[in-house]
């Protein structure tokens, strides 16, 4: 595999970052482009499990580099905190770059996040309180902006910092009346511990990876969030801030999209959702439950109970429209294995019309009702099998309904949280 990319097709946590260790040992170069730390992939290998964040899970192999490119979002303290992390569970991290484009998260991005969502009260977001969305505001809007280019530079930075700062306190101030003005100089000193500890690793990434590519270097890019929320393409305004489709490669990297060769959609056997928005297929009953107890379905990042439902190959098929995926990955399959008998939303039905169109609007999405096609459960262990023919047959009728009605075919099923636990056809 020479350019490969991982990308989630449902709302996030479909098990990227499985996916992405399993294909690591394939290539030379792990590119993390979008997002920031409200991104929590799990890894399980050789019995040992790693909580992934900021890092691309390239980290975990020594013999690859791991980039965090232009449209990652980035935290300095949670970033080197990720680091000493791995580091106390024994890893040694390959080599790291740190593009000098990515924007910068600082203290009054939460502050601003936590005041916003308050004042929405019951249409909140449900952001992962991260300063996600409020980075991303800035980078959009430019004049409070920092980049880690510019941490790099003491004066620069100080200058900016001050003015920003300055600003900021007038606009919490607004939001939240009994507001503690914050420190400039605090926050300076703070940043410039992080920023001397980070200098060895900041560099234009862009021009690595086009290097790279020169001297065609295998590369892997790893996708946070999923399709589902996506800014542009998702179920706005309950999406992240950036661009967590297929569609975000590029600008995210600085790579053309024309170069990867391979695009492989993960999915969840079922659907999973945290936070708030639409999401027509949950189910808030036992089934429901059971399929969170049996998926362990609670947020890395916030510990959040994940909304869990049945899969939804409308939402499902139409991220993997936009990503443009060439193959499926159907992740979890395990879970449903207790259930008597399992449903695939096929097509909406919206005011009393059908559709396979995924709406515009969640005001539709809000109003669709799923229509389901039933399937026999398998009602068997399937954690023990690793290869397509030993899967029972009502496994294998559901894994073929799935790529069916999204569209592509499934090329890997993952069957429990293992690197080994994986099927391959
Ligand atoms: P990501 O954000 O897309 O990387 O996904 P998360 O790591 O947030 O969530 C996926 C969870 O499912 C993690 O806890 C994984 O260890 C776990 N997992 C991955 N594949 C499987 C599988 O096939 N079966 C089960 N039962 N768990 C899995
Ligand atoms: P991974 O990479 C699942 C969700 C949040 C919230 C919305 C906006 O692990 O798949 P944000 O903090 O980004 O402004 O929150 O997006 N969200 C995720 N949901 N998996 C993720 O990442 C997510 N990252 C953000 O729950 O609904
Ligand atoms: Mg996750």
């Amino acid at each position: 595999m020479a350019v490969t990319a991982v990308v989630g097709l449902q709302w996030g946590d479909e098990a990227k970052g499985k996916i992405v260790d399993l294909l690591t040992d394939q290539h030379e170069i792990v590119v993390r482009y979008l997002g920031g730390n409200n991104a929590g992939h799990t890894v399980v290998c050789n019995g040992q499990t790693y909580k992934l964040s900021l890092l691309p899970s390239g980290i975990l192999r020594d013999s690859v580099v791991s980039v965090i490119a232009t449209g990652v979002v980035i935290n300095p303290k949670a970033l080197l905190e990720e680091l000493d992390s791995l580091s106390r569970q024994g890893v040694e991290p390959g080599r790291l770059l740190i593009s000098d484009r990515a924007h910068v998260i600082f203290p009054y991005h939460l502050a601003e996040e936590a005041a916003l969502e308050r004042r929405r009260g019951e249409k909140a977001i449900g952001t992962t309180m991260r300063g996600i969305g409020t980075c991303y505001r800035d980078k959009a809007g430019r004049t409070h902006a920092i980049r880690m280019g510019d941490m790099m530079r003491p004066e620069l930075f100080r200058e900016r910092l001050e003015d920003v700062v300055a600003q900021k306190n007038d606009i919490l101030r607004a939001l939240v009346p009994d507001h503690e003005p914050l420190q400039a100089a605090a926050i300076y000193d703070e940043y410039m511990q992080y920023a001397e500890r980070l200098r060895p690793m900041v560099t234009d990434t862009t021009a690595f990876l086009h290097h790279a590519l020169k001297q065609n270097s295998s590369m892997l890019f790893e996708a946070a969030q999923g399709s589902l929320l996506d800014i542009d393409h998702g179920t706005f305004p309950y999406v992240t801030s950036s661009n967590s489709s297929g569609c975000g490669i590029h600008p995210g990297s600085g790579v053309p999209e024309r170069v990867i060769e391979k695009m492989i959609g993960v999915v969840k056997a079922y659907t999973t959702r945290v936070g708030g928005g639409p999401c027509p297929t949950e189910l808030e009953d036992e089934t429901g439950q059971h399929i969170r107890d049996e998926g362990n379905e609670y947020g890395t990042v916030t510990g959040r109970p994940r909304r869990c439902g049945w899969f939804d190959a409308v939402a499902t098929g139409y991220g993997a429209r936009i990503s443009g995926v060439d193959c499926l990955a159907v992740m979890l399959l395990d879970v449903l294995s207790k259930l008597d008998e399992l449903k695939i939303c096929e097509a909406y039905e919206i005011d009393g019309e059908r559709t396979t169109d995924f709406p515009s609007h969640i005001d539709e999405l809000a109003r669709a009702k799923p229509v389901y096609r039933t399937l026999p459960g398998w009602k068997k262990d399937i954690t023990g099998v690793r290869k397509l023919s030993d899967l029972p047959s009502a496994a294998r009728a559901y894994i073929d309904c799935v790529g069916e009605l999204v569209g592509a075919p499934v090329e890997i099923v993952s069957v429990g949280p293992d690197r080994e636990q994986t099927v391959r056809g």
